[in-house]
């Protein structure tokens, strides 16, 4: 994952974006939080970017990531974040990222997906409303987890035979 890209994709969000994110204001990311989110290790930690495409086929910006990490606690359960830069929201780029992190998650042995979000996110809410999951969810000062039992889901399965169908025909 590339450290220049996630610092100047996150430059990028909207204040709400961040906070979405975050939970919290948040101006920057600092070196630690960098380096951390920049390596995961494929296992605990799992990241997927998606960068624009460009004629050259190198040096395109950031759209989105979404990463789970594990509970050390509880590995078969990982936390899940998704954050998709702002031009792309609403095309389809969050339920791809989901889709994609959900499969690698269930290959690896893992179970359940836990998010984080403030109650008023409504396109977090429903794209895993949409996912048909079964999930648990705890509502406190304003904020909510989910707590997700992964499964097949025809909806994220549809997202990935879209985006590959899309990319067939450009
Ligand atoms: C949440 C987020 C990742 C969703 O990504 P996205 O690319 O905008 O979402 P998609 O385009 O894939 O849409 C997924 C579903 O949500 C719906 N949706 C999108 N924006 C919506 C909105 N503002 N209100 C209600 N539903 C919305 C879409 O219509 C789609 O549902 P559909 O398949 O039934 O049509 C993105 O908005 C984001 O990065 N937000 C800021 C950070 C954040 O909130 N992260 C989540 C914390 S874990």
């Amino acid at each position: 994952m590339d450290k220049y890209r996630l610092h100047f994709g996150f430059k990028r969000l909207s204040e709400q974006s961040r906070h979405r994110r975050f939970l919290h204001s948040k101006q920057e990311l600092n070196k630690t939080e960098l380096r951390f989110l920049t390596h995961p290790d494929g296992e605990f930690h799992v990241a997927l970017g998606m960068v624009e495409q460009t004629l050259l086929g190198f040096g395109g910006k950031g759209i989105g990531v979404g990463r789970y990490i594990r509970l050390h606690y509880k590995p078969d359960s990982a936390e899940v974040s998704l954050t998709v830069a702002d031009a792309y929201q609403g095309r389809g780029v969050g339920k791809l990222l989901l889709a994609y992190l959900a499969k690698v998650a269930m290959d690896d042995g893992v179970q359940r997906f836990l998010f984080y979000t403030l109650g008023d996110n409504r396109p977090t809410k429903h794209l895993l409303q949409r996912t048909g999951w079964e999930m648990d969810n705890e509502i406190e000062a304003g904020a909510i987890t989910f707590d997700a039992q992964l499964a097949p889901s025809q909806y994220l399965t549809n997202a990935i035979t879209a985006a590959k169908q899309s990319n067939r025909n450009k």
